[in-house]
């Protein structure tokens, strides 16, 4: 089946390009408004793009009434957020998130976590979540009034200790499970990993024909 997508109404693209490009990671924004109160809220077009100048992008759509998201607003406002990774430790606090509170309550007081300051940056971030990206704002990209896309500098990364192997200060991959968007209600973790370095030239041409048949390492 081919889709065109302008035969296709708003809602019907959201359905096939939000459950086509899946896994998404999920961010749990963190944000202030001018009066210092800080927002959660969760966004799946969600991701990094660039280590130099270092960009996360997040694509934010408009309220159910049409109006601006507290998380766009605040960050036109203040021009600062946090992005908090989502594990197994605030998964409940990304799903209580996700409501529509009215802009002067705080999510975070429903959602049973701690803010701690952040190192770069005047919003807080969660401490409990496993890893945080704290940014600046760059710019912002109105697509149209109800689409933005909000890239941030990201200023400084968190990780929790017991996720780094202390000799090579990486990320330990069994012991970091972040959660995976995939459309709608639907959610998934990360499954059985694999290892497998970039082929070479001369791995291709001796496989020839069957380079399709190419084998992980692991
Ligand atoms: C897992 C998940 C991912 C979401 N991703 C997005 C997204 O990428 N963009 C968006 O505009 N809304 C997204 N939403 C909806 C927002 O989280 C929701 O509209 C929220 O109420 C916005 O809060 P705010 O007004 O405090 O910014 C997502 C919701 C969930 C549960």
């Amino acid at each position: 089946m081919d889709l065109l997508i302008e035969e296709l109404s708003t809602q019907e693209r959201y359905k096939f390009l939000s459950a086509v490009v899946i896994p998404r990671p999920v961010a749990l924004v963190t944000s202030k408004d001018q009066s210092g109160l800080c927002n959660a809220a969760p966004f799946s077009f969600f991701n990094v793009f660039s280590e130099d100048p270092a960009i996360a992008i997040l694509g934010i759509g408009a309220k159910s009434n049409g109006g601006s998201k507290d998380t766009l607003q605040n960050i036109r406002d203040t021009k600062e957020f946090v992005i908090n990774m989502v594990d197994s430790s605030i998964i409940g606090a990304m799903h209580i998130a996700s409501a529509e509170l009215p802009s002067n309550e705080s999510e975070i007081d429903y959602a049973g976590v701690t803010l701690v300051d952040s190192k770069t940056v005047g919003v807080q971030r969660i401490a409990e979540a496993p890893a945080c990206l704290e940014c600046e704002l760059f710019q912002i990209i109105d697509l149209t009034e109800r689409r933005a896309l909000v890239l941030g500098r990201i200023k400084s990364i968190h990780i929790k200790d017991e996720l780094l192997d202390p000799i090579t200060k990486r990320i330990i991959p069994e012991k970091y499970s972040p959660i995976a968007r995939l459309f709608g209600d639907h959610y998934a973790w990360l499954g059985e990993r694999y290892t497998k370095a970039i082929p070479s030239v001369e791995e291709i041409h001796s496989l020839g024909l069957r380079a399709g048949e190419i084998k992980t390492d692991s």
